[in-house]
């Protein structure tokens, strides 16, 4: 728990230009300061910082807000780390209350023990031919594995606990995910006989580790449990090493697997990052997007990965506010990105990604295959649902206007009577008879349903 009155002194003592300019180019206009908006692109600039109000706008994608916003969102930090790097600036230190929220230096034990199992595991990859080679067959060059810190766990019980022990008792080796306790008491290693993969946070601390068996075996791919320190469902693999490798990175390309990022990294193509085992989230999308204001996700090009797509595109939706983007990549039948960059080679993988579907596309071509598009019955549900869902997910803005249009022009109507449709359930007393009828007659038209309701814009 940070006190009100330090942050309130610490942004009294901030100079947001000063912060701001270390990130972006201002230029000096009148009592303001421009800059193309680090959040969107464009070419001309509508980012502006007023030194007397101590805040930032921007006219094109709307993101406004305080340093420590900025640095949240621009930095893709959290609130605590934004005010230590501003406290670090101005000199001060962070006071911290006695509260029921978490603070950071309690779990120092447990990044520290991370980071120690990260040198262990680089440690005994260096004295494993078995796991060199793997590598080496995969194509990877030991600059490669450097980079990402590639690791080896030994197939022992206790290769990393013996090591370690000394410095960590079992509750923190526990607590971090890389020990576990049998019933008797006894603590093995997690990890056993695999590659290992450090997942690092933004600011480049071992949070966790994906394990990957050499060659057969199940489960193929092992991670760290959830501790205090590791959330899956937030955390990107490749993040901290796609931002470290870029000077200004565009966009990035969300992909399934450890592999494919490294693989894609050793071809020179620096920009992807996975989900760690899970389904893309709401949380990834948003982490991102503080980051990029363009995401491309790379699926299979089989029926689970266009329905994987879908699962994407719903979760998508809500945060695409005008200045975001996002596409997607099919892949052929049998390929991940890994494959395909060895087969492709960076430049043809390249143009592949350059011939990803913009979000709206997919969006409405999963929609024809919803709906019989060629029939006025076909369409009439889609407009129907349409309508139950006018106030859908996708936020105000030019996206929406413009999915809206399309809409219309799948149902054959004009966007105004489009409108008027979509507007009806949300007069003041819809008479509960005529939704009831509608419903019905709805259901009468047997539709096939749309696998969420939020899949509308
Ligand atoms: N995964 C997992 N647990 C498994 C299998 C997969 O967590 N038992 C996750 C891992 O993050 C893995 C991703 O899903 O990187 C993709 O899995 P998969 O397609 O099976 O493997 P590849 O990435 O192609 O791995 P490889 O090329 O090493 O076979
Ligand atoms: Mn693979």
């Amino acid at each position: 728990m940070i006190p009100q009155h330090f942050i309130d002194e610490l942004l009294a003592r901030t100079d947001i230009v000063e912060v701001i300019n270390g990130r972006v180019t201002l230029k000096k206009q009148g009592r303001e300061y421009a800059a193309c908006c680090p959040f969107h692109g464009e070419k001309t600039p509508s980012f502006f910082v007023s030194p007397t109000k101590q805040f930032y706008h921007c006219f094109g994608c709307g993101a406004h807000g305080t340093a420590i916003t900025f640095l949240m969102e621009h930095d893709n930090l959290s609130f605590p780390e934004a005010i230590e790097e501003l406290a670090r600036l101005a000199g001060m230190e962070v006071p911290r209350e006695q509260g029921t929220g978490e603070r950071a230096e309690d779990h120092r034990p447990l990044y520290d023990a991370l980071e120690a199992a990260a040198e262990h595991y680089v440690r005994a990859l260096r004295h494993s031919h078995e796991a060199v080679d793997y590598l080496k067959k995969r194509g990877l060059t030991g600059e490669i594995a450097r980079d990402f810190r590639l690791g080896f766990a030994e197939d022992r019980w206790d290769g990393l606990i013996s090591t370690l022990s000394p410095r960590f008792d079992d509750k923190t080796l526990i607590e971090a995910g890389l020990a576990i306790r049998k019933e008797g008491g006894q603590v093995y290693d997690r990890f056993r006989g695999r590659i290992m993969f450090p997942i690092r946070d933004t600011r480049g601390r071992v949070i966790g580790f994906g394990g990957r068996i050499l060659g057969q075996g199940e489960p193929k791919y092992l991670n760290s449990p959830e501790t205090p320190v590791f959330h899956k469902g937030q955390q990107l693999y490749g993040l901290f090493e796609a931002r470290k490798a870029a000077t200004r990175l565009e966009q990035l390309l969300v992909v399934e697997g450890y592999m494919d990022v490294i693989a894609l990294a050793q071809h020179g193509i620096t920009h992807a990052v996975a989900t760690l085992g899970t389904s893309t989230t709401r949380d990834h999308l948003e982490r991102l997007f503080r980051v990029v204001p363009r995401l491309v996700f790379c699926f299979d090009g089989d029926a689970a990965g266009r329905k994987a797509a879908w699962r994407a595109l719903e979760q998508a939706l809500p945060v695409m506010r005008d200045g975001r983007e996002a596409a997607f990549l099919f892949l052929p039948e049998g390929e991940d990105p890994d494959t395909l960059v060895r087969t492709l080679g960076a430049e043809g993988f390249r143009e592949r990604e350059a011939t990803a579907q913009a979000l709206s596309d997919t969006f409405l071509d999963g929609l024809k295959a919803r709906y019989d598009a060629h029939t006025r019955e076909g369409r009439a549900p889609a407009g129907a649902r349409k309508a139950r869902n006018s106030s859908g997910p996708c936020p105000e803005g030019l996206l929406k206007t413009q999915l809206v249009n399309d809409l219309a022009r799948l149902c054959a109507v004009s966007p105004e009577q489009f409108a008027r449709q979509t507007e009806a359930p949300r007069r003041p007393r819809p008479a509960a008879a005529e939704r009831g009828r509608s419903a019905r007659s709805a259901a009468r038209a047997k539709a096939p349903q749309p696998p969420g309701r939020n899949a509308w814009p």
